[in-house]
């Protein structure tokens, strides 16, 4: 009996240490590279080698002495995790004062257009009257899901009567969807409107999509600040324009008295953010993982963090982050457990 087994065990335990590694590869090094058929390729056979070549190789490898290397693969990646879960913890800021109008239920998985309202208060010295911001990103409008969707959330958004909205990114994955993207776009804010593109832009066409969100009223700011003054606090709006925050550009530095508010499409770059001038800094890229398995959270984040800032406020230094959900999904353009989100960010003057 013990002989039969030995090869089914074996197979087992080389196979999930396959599928591990394929998920860290995934989320650390596949899903940053631009779409493309090589990407697809390279998807496809690090799948094949790791979990196909795992199984197989576990089912002839069934001395107990191979068995070392899918637990040393178990450790490692359990002591990746709990070095992630510590500084998670460490930066992990307020969670948000309410959240309209529900979170998920476990009776329907499916949350692709359930959207939902985080609102954050955060206290700061350099304010002396409540700034409100409103911060949208990854709508990834897509020709296939009801324009109503769109319009229905940007509504929403205009409804917390913002002082600025920001627009973080990702705002189609086709060209096809430019017309509706143009159609759904305008600023919603009381003061201004800026907005930095993302990744999927700069895939899909950077010029048509920034001219798009100029015609529509919004500020496209490219590695540039805007200075504004409301009711006589003033700011400084700087658009951070690397989506994957590999560039070494710095973050023009901003007069004390200013509150910064740094856009940036992905928060991987947020330690080099923090050193420079950023009080706020607004993020999207992940989609919170667009797939939540219960009590488990993202699966599938596309970071060099992995899972640490995946969604929600977190605190570096005495940098606020800020990393939404997002309004729309991209491949596959469904949610799982994995609201969209639109969050509104109250910055009042510190006690
Ligand atoms: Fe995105």
């Amino acid at each position: 009996m013990i002989i039969l087994l030995a090869p089914l065990v074996s197979s087992l335990l080389f196979g999930v240490a396959g599928i591990s590694l394929f998920f860290l590869l995934m989320n650390r090094c596949l899903l940053l590279l631009e779409d493309s058929k090589m990407k697809t390729l390279l998807m496809y056979s690090a799948g094949l080698v790791l979990v196909g070549g795992g199984f197989v190789l576990g089912f002839f490898l069934k001395h107990p002495f191979w068995m070392l290397f899918p637990l040393g693969v178990f450790s490692l990646l359990l002591l990746g995790e709990l070095r992630e879960l510590f500084l998670r913890h460490i930066h992990r800021g307020s969670p948000p004062i309410y959240t309209q109008p529900h979170r998920v239920q476990i009776t329907a998985p499916i949350t692709t257009t359930d959207l939902i309202v985080h609102h954050y208060q955060v206290p700061h010295a350099k304010v002396t009257r409540r700034i409100r911001i409103v911060h949208i990103t990854d709508i990834h409008a897509d020709q296939r899901f009801p324009r109503d969707y769109y319009k229905k959330a940007l509504a929403t958004a205009e409804s917390y009567q913002a002082d600025i909205a920001v627009f973080t990114g990702d705002f189609i994955s086709h060209i096809k969807a430019l017309p509706c993207l143009a159609d759904i776009l305008r600023p919603i804010a009381k003061t201004a409107s800026y907005a930095i593109l993302g990744n999927h832009d700069f895939w899909v066409a950077p010029e048509a999509i920034s001219e798009s969100l100029c015609q529509a009223g919004l500020h496209v700011l490219k590695n540039e600040s805007h200075v504004l003054n409301i009711d006589g606090q003033p700011l400084a709006v700087t658009g951070y324009d690397f989506p994957w925050g590999t560039k070494d550009e710095a973050i023009a530095q901003q007069p004390s008295d200013h509150l910064h508010l740094v856009l940036t499409h992905t928060p991987d770059n947020i330690y080099r953010l923090a050193e420079c001038s950023a009080d706020l800094v607004f993020a999207g890229h992940y989609h919170a993982g667009q797939v939540r398995l219960p009590f488990r959270g993202s699966m599938i984040v596309p970071s060099i963090y992995g899972s640490r800032f995946d969604h929600g406020h977190f605190v570096v230094g005495k940098t606020d982050l800020f990393v939404a959900a997002g309004i729309g999904a991209s491949y596959p353009p469904v949610r799982i457990y994995c609201q969209p989100d639109i969050f509104v960010v109250d910055i009042v003057p510190a006690q």
